[in-house]
């Protein structure tokens, strides 16, 4: 018995080309794969800006009294130590009595970031001059009350800052250290 043969009709285009059912179904075909491949590259470009985009985990755990930042070891900060976190944007200093303190980078004048200088030995705002002390005392105003100062602890000897709630303080006072317990 003999197949029946497909039915293929052709029609002539403006230009002269032959057109067929078979051609414009392929046509339709390519033209549905170009779409599918379109959405799959855009959901590709859209799952790497996300993971760009996402925070990193490192040293720093959420906990419940809000952002953890785990500094290290006690020993890792000699005295009269300062030394920056630039995540947790605070100061971590260890004062020559071994008493730690972590202090905001934020000057409290009209909050610019202020740099530790350690030849001075003494924070200063590049904004309006005001010079803070290693315990963020004011020694220079304009700022009107010391740095702000963060939760510190020390759990098996090593140091946490707890970034979640900055404390305010109009001036240094000895119970703002933390020691080793
Ligand atoms: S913002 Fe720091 S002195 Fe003005």
């Amino acid at each position: 018995m003999r197949g029946k043969k497909q039915k293929t009709s052709t029609t002539v285009a403006e230009n002269g080309w032959e057109k067929t059912e078979k051609g414009s179904s392929r046509r339709s075909f390519l033209t549905k794969l170009m779409i599918v491949l379109g959405v799959v590259a855009l959901g590709e470009c859209i799952a790497i800006v996300a993971a760009f985009l996402r925070p990193r985990k490192t040293g720093v755990k959420s906990g419940d009294a809000g952002t953890i930042v785990e500094a290290g070891p006690m020993e890792k900060f000699p005295p009269d130590s300062v030394k920056a976190f630039v995540r947790g944007k605070f100061y971590l200093v260890r004062l020559e009595d071994g008493g730690f303190l972590a202090i905001s980078r934020k000057c409290t004048h009209l909050g610019c970031t202020v740099p530790w200088l350690p030849k001075e030995k003494r924070f200063l705002c590049p904004c309006h001059a005001s010079a803070f002390d290693i315990r963020g005392e004011v020694i220079s105003p304009p700022a009107p009350r010391a740095l702000d100062i963060y939760h510190v602890t020390i759990e098996n000897n090593i140091v946490k800052v707890d970034t979640g709630k900055r404390i305010k303080r109009s001036e240094f006072r000895a119970e703002q250290i933390t020691y080793k317990k």
